[in-house]
């Protein structure tokens, strides 16, 4: 039951700032209305820019203070944690377990960039060449750092561009997405309560897209972290120039299911990965492909697994599937099924809607060119066909303008070595969903999936400048 209201304020050089305009957070499934956002204008996105500038400028923000504050996060987090996963499962529509293992992964995001401020070393270089002179490396923060967020891990994508940002030594400036901001929020009193400095973090939620583009065409700005579509990451990569981005973008992402392989367990797998948190993840499975001889077998246990799945209420423990971020994204996958439905697939299971419930959808002969395959669908629908050789396998897995992650299952041990070389995407999970993260790997796509790799120990080897001293030993 809704009991109150949040109202937030926007977190500016240190300050809590009461803005004139808000904006309206729902809860995902009841349609309630659960917090109320200040919305930053024009002036108040430059003053946290110009904050930003002079912490970077003035403030000294050491490597031992940077892990203090980064470790003392994770402990806060884990201390609000039941708080936290609410407020993700409310304005989020998470399923609370999910939710509540977002949390988790968020406090050890923190931690593991903590560590990441003790590895902040530069390097000698051997100097064959020139006579006299002694060459060295240091690593010094890039300046500030815009981080703009996504709505599906509300919480643990914050942190991922955030900890690293700090654990670097770099003011930040955080966007995150406007319909679940109120955990950003949250994670930011967190912050301050960790004693991070003033000036190095602030908080400014926009509506209508005029602070992203604020924070893209301001120079001041050094470094761009964001997870979104490829239609905006392009937009930034063309907008802020030679300045750098690292840029987490979208997939269809796909597993294989080879006839060697444990074909109950991939299919219990895969039928739970292809829909957790309603498919809006990037590395979701999106596509698979089983060999032609285990086709019938697998669909049988796959769909078997998929009418168990709880579709309904993200408060529910036993919930897998919860709704989508709104009814208008709802709406669009229930016009692409049907699309894919006209031109010949055929749906297994679902292709049903209420409201912004999608309910878990299976679409079998797909072909080039249907949306449900080729696009990033971003809810919970999975496409499955066959394939006769592991060759056309990969064919079928690298024709896509994305490259995220892939998964295959297989108990061949010569394929499992070879087939990441074969693979055009950023990770390759063997035995397993290509819907797999853990917060310490490095973590990002090729093509239209973006560039640079998240990761604590990844990112910030992005939010670093190595900067070259040559000495002269000459007399
Ligand atoms: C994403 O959707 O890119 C994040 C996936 C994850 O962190 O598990």
């Amino acid at each position: 039951m809704q009991t109150s209201i949040l109202n937030e304020k926007l977190f500016i050089d240190g300050q809590w700032i009461q803005s004139e305009n808000t904006h309206k957070v729902y809860n995902k499934y009841t349609g309630e209305l659960f917090s109320e956002i200040g919305i930053a204008d024009k002036k108040l996105v430059d003053q946290a820019i110009a904050a930003a500038v002079y912490a970077h400028k003035k403030t000294i923000f050491t490597p031992d203070y940077r892990y203090k504050v980064l470790m003392r996060a994770a402990e806060l987090l884990l201390s609000h944690a039941e708080e936290f996963a609410q407020i993700i499962a409310k304005e989020g529509g998470k399923p609370i377990t999910d939710a509540r293992a977002e949390v988790n992964r968020s406090a050890s995001t923190f931690q593991i960039a903590a560590d990441e401020t003790k590895k902040l070393v530069g390097e000698i270089i051997p100097n064959y060449n020139v006579q006299g002179r002694f060459l060295y490396t240091v690593k010094k923060p890039v300046g500030v750092v815009a981080a703009i967020t996504p709505f599906n891990f509300p919480l643990n994508l914050v942190a991922h561009k955030v900890a690293p940002a700090l654990a670097a030594g770099n003011p930040v400036i955080l966007k995150p997405a406007s319909d679940t901001a109120t955990i950003a929020i949250k994670l930011c009193e967190l912050l301050e309560k960790a004693g991070v400095p003033r000036g190095y973090l602030q908080c400014v939620v926009g509506s209508g897209g005029t602070v992203g583009e604020q924070l893209l065409n301001d120079e001041r700005i050094a470094h761009y972290t964001f997870t979104g579509s490829p239609g905006v990451g392009k937009h930034i990569q063309k907008t802020i120039g030679l300045r750098k981005a690292t840029l987490e973008l979208g997939s269809n992402s796909a597993t294989i299911v080879h006839s060697d392989a444990d074909i109950n367990k991939a299919a219990a797998k895969l039928a739970k990965m292809s829909f957790a948190h309603a498919g809006q993840i990037c590395i979701s499975v999106q596509r698979i492909f089983v060999q032609k001889s285990v086709k019938e077998r697998f669909l049988e246990k796959f769909l078997q697994e998929v009418s168990h799945l709880k579709v309904g209420d993200p408060l529910d423990p036993n919930t897998n599937v919860g709704p989508m971020i709104n009814v208008k994204e709802a709406e669009r996958i229930e016009q692409w099924v049907k699309e894919a439905e006209e031109d010949g697939a055929v749906i297994l299971t679902g292709g049903k809607r209420e409201g912004s419930i999608f309910y878990p959808t299976v679409v079998t002969n797909v072909r080039k060119g249907m949306k449900v395959s080729d696009e990033e669908v971003f809810a919970p629908v999975v496409t499955v066909s066959d394939y006769e050789t592991i060759e056309e396998a990969i064919e079928l897995v690298n024709d896509s303008k994305y490259g995220l992650q892939a998964g295959i299952y297989t108990s061949d041990l010569s394929l499992s070595y070879k087939i990441p070389y074969m693979l055009e995407v950023g990770g390759v999970v063997i035995n397993d969903t290509c819907c797999f993260r853990t917060d310490q790997m490095p973590y990002g796509g090729v093509k239209e999936s973006g560039n640079g790799k998240e990761g604590p120990a990844y990112a910030i080897q992005e939010l670093v400048e190595t900067v070259t001293v040559v000495v002269n030993l000459e007399e």
